[in-house]
């Protein structure tokens, strides 16, 4: 990947403040809490990963429901930051570009907590987001799987999707599919074939799996259902 001076200072820049928000606590009783939680294994954050078609969004707009977290889409981020959709990005910019944008959305979306964010299929292509993605504490990160032809079909049948340029050419698209299931597997902690489930209970799946491994989900003042 080729980035300018600019993007790479301002990718730094992210990473660090992820780094500094996470140490900045003071040496007190609520860095001594801190400590006691993080050994009981809390999230701050769920990560959904998969190929388009997967359901990230739904089952993330969903899981944060359940959580009273808040749901962030990548794409929407990239989306808001450029004032153009992500179609008209890679059109305009090439595909390098686009991810160059998709790294630094990832960086600022990782700062935030309490969040369930939907990953673009593409992000866990990339060296640089599969070491954030890892790197960042308190992030529990999923693999939502499901064969291509099911993928494909998915896409087919959502009426209002966005366009997905890289989808269009389905030989090529089956490559980057094939090239990028080591990575989804590999930066996830949790992997679900999702092939005859739908998003509820992908949900309750996950939410199984969650309890299982012992992890803790700060509820937002309560709101957990
Ligand atoms: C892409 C997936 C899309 C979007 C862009 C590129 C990809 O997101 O980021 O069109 O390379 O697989 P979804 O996975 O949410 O469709």
């Amino acid at each position: 990947m080729t980035t300018t001076l600019q993007e790479d200072t301002q990718l730094e820049a992210d990473k660090r403040s992820i780094v500094e928000s996470e140490a900045a606590m003071p040496r007190t009783a609520s860095r001594a809490a801190a400590t006691t939680t993080s050994s009981r294994k809390t999230l701050h954050r769920i990560v959904l990963t998969g190929f388009m078609g997967a359901g990230k969004s739904t089952v993330g707009r969903l899981l944060a429901e359940r959580l009273g977290w808040q749901f962030l889409d990548l794409d929407t981020l990239i989306e808001e930051r450029t004032g153009l959709t992500i179609a008209q990005v890679i059109e305009r910019d090439g595909e390098a570009a686009f991810r160059r944008l998709e790294s630094q959305a990832l960086a600022t979306a990782l700062g935030r907590k309490q969040v369930v964010l939907a990953l673009g299929g593409g992000v866990a292509e990339i060296l640089t987001n599969r070491l954030l993605l890892e790197q960042t504490p308190a992030t529990l990160t999923v693999f939502l799987d499901a064969p291509f032809a099911v993928l494909v079909e998915r896409c087919l049948q959502q009426e209002n999707a966005a366009v997905r340029p890289f989808l269009a050419d389905r030989a090529r698209a089956e490559a980057r599919y094939h090239r990028r299931l080591p990575h989804y597997a590999r930066i996830a902690r949790i992997r679900i074939d999702t092939t005859s489930l739908n998003a509820d209970t992908t949900v309750a799946y996950l939410l199984d799996k969650i309890a299982q491994e012992k992890l803790v989900i700060q509820p937002v003042a309560g709101n957990l259902r």
